[in-house]
C-alpha cells in the first residue's frame, strides 16, 4: 500500500510544493490548513497527479483540531507515516518591545504549541505502528539569532529542542525525527512582503552567499528526502537550506 502523509501548512508555500512532490512518489497526502480556499487547491493538485488526498480544515494551535486532523487522516488512509509539521506564521516585523503580548500569544501558539500538539498526537499513532518519519520546519531564525523576529525566533529555536529530543526518546520505536532550516524562500507569504518592500528583497539577497532567495520546490526535494525511506539513517538533524546565508553569521 502507499506511503501516507499529513503536511501542515499544505494550502501554500513550503507545504504546498511538498505535497505535490510528496504525490510524484505516490505517497498520499492529508493536507492541513486553516484556509480552505489554498487546501483544497492543493487537494485538487494532488488528485490530478492521479494520488489521494483528503483536506482537514483545522487550526494547529487548538489541541483538539489537531487531533481531529490525526483522527481523520487514519480513518480516511489507515496509517500515517510522513509528517510535514510545517504551519506557521512570522509575525509584524515590530521590533521586540513594541510587539503586542497579543502577537506573541499568536506566534507561540501557531508555531510552537500546534507543533508540539502536531507531534503528540502523531507519534504516538507513528510508535503504535512500528515507527514514522518526521520533519519540523524551522528557520534561519532557529540556528541564529535575528532582529526584528525575536518571538518567531524562539519559537523556531524551540523546534530544534522538540527535534532532538524526540530522537532521544523515541528513536528505538522506529521514529525518525529531523528539521530543516529554510532561508528566506519566495513562498506567497515572502513573495507579497518583497513585493510590497522592493529593497528589502535586494538586500535579503545580498546577504546570501548564493545571491538569490531558495525557491519552494528545493526545500520540497529536501523535505521529501528526508521523511522517505532514502534517508534512513539520519535522525535528529536540524538541515540549512539557505544558500550558505547562516554559514556566514
Ligand atoms: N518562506 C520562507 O522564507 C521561510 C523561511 C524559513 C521558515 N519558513 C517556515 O516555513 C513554514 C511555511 O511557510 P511558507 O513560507 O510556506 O508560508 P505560507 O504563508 O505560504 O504558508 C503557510 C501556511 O500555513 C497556514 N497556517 C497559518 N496558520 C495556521 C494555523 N493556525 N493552522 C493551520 N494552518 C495555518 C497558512 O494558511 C498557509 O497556508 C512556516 O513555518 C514558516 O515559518 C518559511
Amino acid at each position: 500500500m502507499s506511503k501516507v502523509a499529513i503536511i501542515t501548512g499544505g494550502g501554500s508555500g513550503l507545504g504546498q510544493s511538498t505535497a505535490l512532490r510528496l504525490a510524484e512518489e505516490g505517497v498520499r497526502i492529508a493536507v492541513v490548513d486553516i484556509d480552505e480556499e489554498g487546501g483544497n487547491e492543493t487537494v485538487d493538485r494532488v488528485k490530478n497527479l492521479g494520488v489521494d488526498a483528503i483536506f482537514v480544515k483545522a487550526d494547529v494551535s487548538k489541541s483538539d483540531e489537531v487531533k481531529k486532523y490525526v483522527d481523520q487522516t487514519v480513518e480516511a488512509f489507515g496509517s500515517i507515516d510522513y509528517f510535514f509539521n510545517n504551519a506557521g506564521i512570522s509575525g509584524s516585523g515590530a521590533n521586540f518591545l513594541d510587539t503586542d503580548i497579543n502577537e506573541i500569544e499568536k506566534i507561540v501558539g501557531i508555531n510552537l504549541l500546534g507543533a508540539l500538539y502536531g507531534v503528540r498526537y502523531v507519534a504516538e499513532v507513528m510508535v503504535k505502528n512500528g515507527g514514522g518519519s518526521i520533519v519540523n520546519t524551522s528557520s534561519s531564525a532557529g540556528v541564529i539569532g535575528q532582529d526584528t523576529v525575536v518571538t518567531y525566533s524562539a519559537t523556531k529555536h524551540a523546534l530544534v529542542g522538540l527535534t532532538k529530543s524526540m530522537v532521544a526518546e523515541y528513536a528505538k520505536d522506529g521514529l525518525r525525527v529531523n528539521a530543516i532550516a529554510p532561508g528566506p524562500t519566495e513562498t506567497p507569504m515572502v513573495k507579497t512582503y518583497f513585493d510590497a518592500n522592493p529593497k528589502m528583497k535586494e538586500s535579503a539577497e545580498s546577504g546570501i552567499p548564493q545571491k538569490r532567495l531558495g525557491t519552494p520546490e528545493e526545500v520540497a526535494e529536501l523535505v521529501t528526502f528526508l521523511l522517505t525511506s532514502s534517508a534512513q539513517y539520519i535522525n535528529g538533524e536540524v538541515i540549512r537550506i539557505d544558500g550558505g546565508f547562516t554559514n556566514t553569521k
